[in-house]
């Protein structure tokens, strides 16, 4: 295993990737810093925000590195969330694949997904007869909040201490 790669938006992916770093010594790069730092072939972790199922920069990575582990971070209680939806909606082939809970942080969301996301609470915020789901989305995302702990890493260590 050469490194950990990841795609953060707003900082939670970040995160996990410099526990990981931490914890296996393996060194991290953001995709970008990854095409001048690693040789294309290399066997990395790939870590990427959740948009909408996808998991982001696993495209790209995939055409240039030997992908051996996936971790896909997105808001959703992992109680939601599958890792075998995220390998279904990402069609994962043949590489262990865990969804890992981040967080939300409005403040650090600009361009079309801040605009995205803030339509999206006001509308909530106006909307009436809210359901119980509704009521924590919108206090999911108006508060914003993060997840982050390297417990969360356990089943990515594990395939990683695996493969070393
Ligand atoms: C436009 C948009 C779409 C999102 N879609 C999902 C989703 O489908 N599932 C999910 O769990 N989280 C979703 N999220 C939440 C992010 O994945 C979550 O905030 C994640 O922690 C961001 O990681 P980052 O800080 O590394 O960018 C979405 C966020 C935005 C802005």
């Amino acid at each position: 295993m050469d490194a950990i790669v990841y795609v953060s938006n707003t900082g939670f992916t970040e995160k996990y990737a410099k526990i990981l770093t931490l914890e296996t010594n393996l060194p991290c790069y953001t995709l970008d810093e990854a095409k001048k730092q690693l040789k294309k072939g290399s066997e990395i972790v790939f870590l990427g925000w959740i948009m909408g199922g996808k998991i982001s920069g696993l495209k790209k990575a995939k055409r240039r590195y030997k992908i051996k582990c996936i971790g896909g971070v997105g808001m959703d209680n992992p109680k939601n969330e599958s890792d075998d939806y995220l390998i279904k909606k990402n069609r994962i082939k043949g590489i262990p694949t865990h969804y890992l809970q981040g967080g939300f942080n409005m403040a650090k969301l600009t361009g079309v997904y801040g605009f995205m996301m803030r339509t999206m609470l006001k509308s909530l915020q106006t909307k009436t007869n809210k359901s119980k789901e509704d009521v924590q989305f919108e206090k999911m995302i108006s508060r914003g909040f993060d997840k982050v702990k390297l417990e969360n890493l356990q089943l990515i260590l594990f395939e990683i201490n695996k493969l070393k």
